[in-house]
């Protein structure tokens, strides 16, 4: 049978950066992000007995061999849930660019555990399948769900407490995200190398996860508040020492470029001006802006144009990830 899924991308106002479990991939810290609308993967998995190995297809195109691991890997971790053997036919497609630091692996694992939990005849609940997601990336578990999320940082051993749960639906808070492009070549050092690299060379590292759980907190307030200064802040208090951890490794990893520094910096130049936005960067060199829906075309107009820019892409907040019917 062919099942069709769909799931949007997320982005990270608390950062994960650091595993406590690498082989069961358990993030060392927790994370709050909010799903975006508008930046999406939609993925169909088959599954068919003459097949003898997973035949995968991503953006039209055959992956590498270490993706095609990765993937294979994780759908045999499915087919162990189900007791099931047949291979799969998989093709997904994302609708923004991958591996440019706008999470296409969190969509990417989301839209899969959902269409292949389903093409093995499981039906998993929403922790079961943000557990699963997580296995595939970590940031996947949380684009199970739409709108606020927060990822829990777990203690057991198995990680059956390592999972994403919905803060508030994508009604809740009208925010929205430019994300401002500033290359679209494929990052050098991917976010689980990076962090796997920083947990075991910075010497910061434990700091980072001692503090984790009070940015946690106060995100949550200001998101239940909907105190956007409170959030700006703490958004890009996160971010900031995400990227002074992954700097302080040995050696030290840099994620941005020169347009990276100036957009930061014309964002908090604009919020001193009055305007609220804020700013995060993940694993690459683009820079995210959040702002209000009453604002999002003023902020906008800051950044057209702007010769560190190649490309701006406007999301709002997103939904759940959904099985797509024929009539979707
Ligand atoms: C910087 O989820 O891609 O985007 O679990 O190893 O697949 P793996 O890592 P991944 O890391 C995301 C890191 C980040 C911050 C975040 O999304 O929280």
């Amino acid at each position: 049978m062919e099942i069709k899924a769909k799931a949007n991308a997320n982005i990270a106002l608390v950062k994960y950066w650091g595993k406590r479990d690498e082989k069961l991939n358990l993030p060392a810290v927790g994370s709050i992000s909010v799903t975006l609308d508008q930046l999406t993967t939609i993925t169909t998995v088959e599954t068919d007995e003459s097949l003898t190995e997973d035949e995968i297809i991503i953006n039209g195109k055959t992956p590498t061999d270490k993706e095609i691991l990765r993937i294979s890997s994780f759908l045999g971790k499915i087919r162990s849930m189900a007791h099931r053997d047949e291979k799969v036919r998989v093709s997904s497609r994302n609708n923004f660019p991958t591996g440019a630091g706008l999470a296409s692996s969190a969509s990417g694992f989301a839209a899969l555990a959902l269409a292949g939990t389903k093409a093995y005849g499981l039906d998993p609940d929403p922790q079961e399948l943000s557990i699963l997601a997580r296995k595939g990336s970590g940031s996947a578990a949380r684009s199970f769900f739409g709108g606020f999320v927060e990822m829990i940082r777990g203690y057991s051993e198995d990680g059956i407490d390592d999972f994403a749960m919905q803060i508030a639906d994508e009604n809740y808070w009208d925010l929205k995200a430019l994300i401002l492009i500033t290359s679209e070549e494929k990052k050098k050092v991917s976010s689980t190398t990076g962090m796997i690299h920083t947990s075991f060379t910075s010497p910061y590292f434990q700091a980072w996860v001692d503090s984790s759980d009070e940015d946690i907190q106060e995100a949550k307030f200001a998101i239940y508040e909907k105190d956007f200064e409170k959030l700006a802040e703490i958004s890009e208090l996160s971010c900031l020492k995400m990227h002074a951890l992954a700097l302080s490794a040995k050696p030290g990893l840099i994620y941005w470029n020169g347009s990276t520094i100036d957009l930061i910096n014309e964002v908090r130049r604009g919020r001193a001006n009055g305007i609220p936005m804020f700013f995060t960067v993940d694993a690459g060199p683009q820079v995210k802006v959040f702002t209000t829906a009453a604002y999002v075309e003023k902020v906008k107009g800051l950044f057209e144009g702007h010769p560190g820019i190649t490309k701006i892409l406007t999301a709002g907040i997103g939904p759940d990830a959904k099985i797509l019917r024929d009539e979707d």
